[in-house]
């Protein structure tokens, strides 16, 4: 058959570094360290931490395997492995999950391109209290000027990435802001950890309050190792296609994952030192790194650089990011609907930027408006992170250990990583084991859970 080649990752560090590009995001440096704050802090990293070794790393070997295999996007990749009608339907909603996320995702990211002239313009050095710094931010997100349009610059930005393809894109993109991303991340770990009171920070982080643990803070640590993995939507599927059978699965996968926790806890050492080194409140919500950071920026010696390099760095993130739940999106368009990959980028980018408008208007005009009790913007994160990427992860493992067959699933696993699997052949069985019982029956249990609170 007369087929294009499908491009492929120009080298082995070009794929992991993709891949921790999109699993390193809002959600280590925004997400984790606002929800650890308002979930009691160590209790609830241990909790999370659990849910990342027990089943986000099994599932993450499942689902960049099934790309792999498959070499396709995540749709494609179901149809190319059954016959059935139904398997296709998870990759689909994958693809939803993408446009869910996407649209406050980019409101969140575009609140950090904010960020980057607000400190510029030397800003922060104006709200050097707590009370006036979070006034300012939401005198910001209340601006729906400002809110919308700096979600459309970084929505642009991303579609520009994603439109450059793969090699030229995508990777190129991670391999030099990637690394960046780290340097200015440890200038901040330092800068947190050699405030004075840091050491309250790091006893919130380290040790654990058990009473604070309920149903409720171990669906979010489900939810956030799926979300912070890019996990359960496509992504890791859709970046694994465009591997070969010659790269060692198991290996990306706990390097993705490695840097992945590695940045998040980074960030929450960043975050908490400063936080309580000003006495400010670790459950500061969704604004916390808005509001508290400036103000620990206004106070230290050169805080003007530093506030700029903070955001930017997380501009960053946040694109290495959406470039890959957008890529979900246009890799299906392009594969399986036959759009050209700047037709797809165009309208879909759009389209996404569209859905982003009710969740910037969350903050402003639309605040008063709850479905379910949330938000629009509360709806989106919490349907991504609490149900469609779960039960994708669910499915998943489901797919591979009950309907595509073990036998398939490990002589394809095996590919790459033979010299790994003949020094430890346990490892495969316990692959199994996690993918067929027991990331099934947790995530099972976690969303039963979540249906109950949707009830309510
Ligand atoms: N993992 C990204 C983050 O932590 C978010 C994301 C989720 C990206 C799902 C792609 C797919 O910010």
């Amino acid at each position: 058959m007369a087929e294009f080649k499908r491009e492929h990752w120009g080298s082995k560090i070009g794929f992991i570094l993709a891949a921790a590009g999109s699993a390193i995001g809002l959600g280590n440096i925004w997400k984790f360290p606002y929800i650890a704050g308002e979930n009691g802090g160590a209790a609830f990293i241990f909790v999370y931490l659990i849910c990342i070794a027990l089943i986000g790393l099994p599932v993450l070997m499942g689902e960049i395997l099934l790309g792999r295999t498959s070499q396709k996007n995540p749709v494609g990749a179901f149809r190319a492995l059954t016959k059935s009608k139904f398997w296709p339907l998870v990759g689909f909603l994958g693809v939803i999950a993408g446009f869910t996320i996407l649209s406050f995702y980019s409101v969140v990211a575009g609140w950090a391109t904010g960020y980057i002239t607000e400190a510029v313009m030397n800003n922060f050095s104006l709200y050097n209290e707590t009370a006036s710094s979070g006034e300012h931010f939401n005198s910001l997100v209340s601006n729906p000027y400002w809110i919308i349009g700096y979600d459309l610059l970084f929505m642009a930005v991303s579609m520009l990435i994603v439109y450059a393809g793969i090699n030229k894109g995508i990777e190129r993109g991670s391999k030099i802001l990637m690394p960046m991303l780290f340097v200015l991340l440890l200038i901040s770990m330092m800068r947190g950890l050699t405030l004075d009171g840091a050491q309250e920070g790091i006893d919130f982080l380290l040790k654990p309050d058990w009473s604070r643990i309920t149903g409720n803070s171990v669906l979010i640590a489900l939810g956030h190792a799926f979300f912070t993995l890019s996990l359960g939507m496509g992504a890791m599927m859709t970046y694994g296609s465009y591997m070969s059978e010659k790269d060692n699965i198991p290996n990306a996968a706990l390097q993705i994952v490695f840097l992945d926790t590695l940045i998040a806890m980074m960030a929450g050492v960043a975050i908490f030192t400063s936080v309580f080194a000003t006495g400010l409140d670790p459950a500061g919500g969704p604004g916390l790194i808005f509001q508290t950071l400036p103000v620990v920026f206004s106070k230290m010696p050169g805080g003007y650089i530093f506030a700029i390099f903070f955001f930017l760095l997380l501009t960053i993130a946040a694109l290495t990011s959406a470039i890959s739940l957008l890529e979900v999106v246009v890799s299906y368009f392009v594969d399986e609907k036959g759009y050209a990959r700047h037709k797809a980028v165009l309208i879909f980018g759009g389209l996404a930027f569209a859905v982003s408008v009710p969740s910037a208007l969350s903050f402003n005009y639309m605040a008063d408006i709850k479905i379910a009790g949330l938000t629009f913007f509360d709806l989106m994160d919490f349907l991504a992170s609490n149900i469609f990427l779960p039960l994708g992860g669910l499915l998943m493992s489901i797919f591979i250990a009950w309907r595509w067959g073990l036998n398939n699933a490990v002589s394809a696993i095996k590919k790459g990583a033979e010299s790994l699997f003949n020094k430890h052949p346990y490892l495969i069985n316990l692959w199994i084991f996690f993918l067929k019982y027991l990331s099934p029956i947790l995530i099972f249990l976690v969303l039963l859970h979540s249906a109950g609170l949707l009830k309510k």
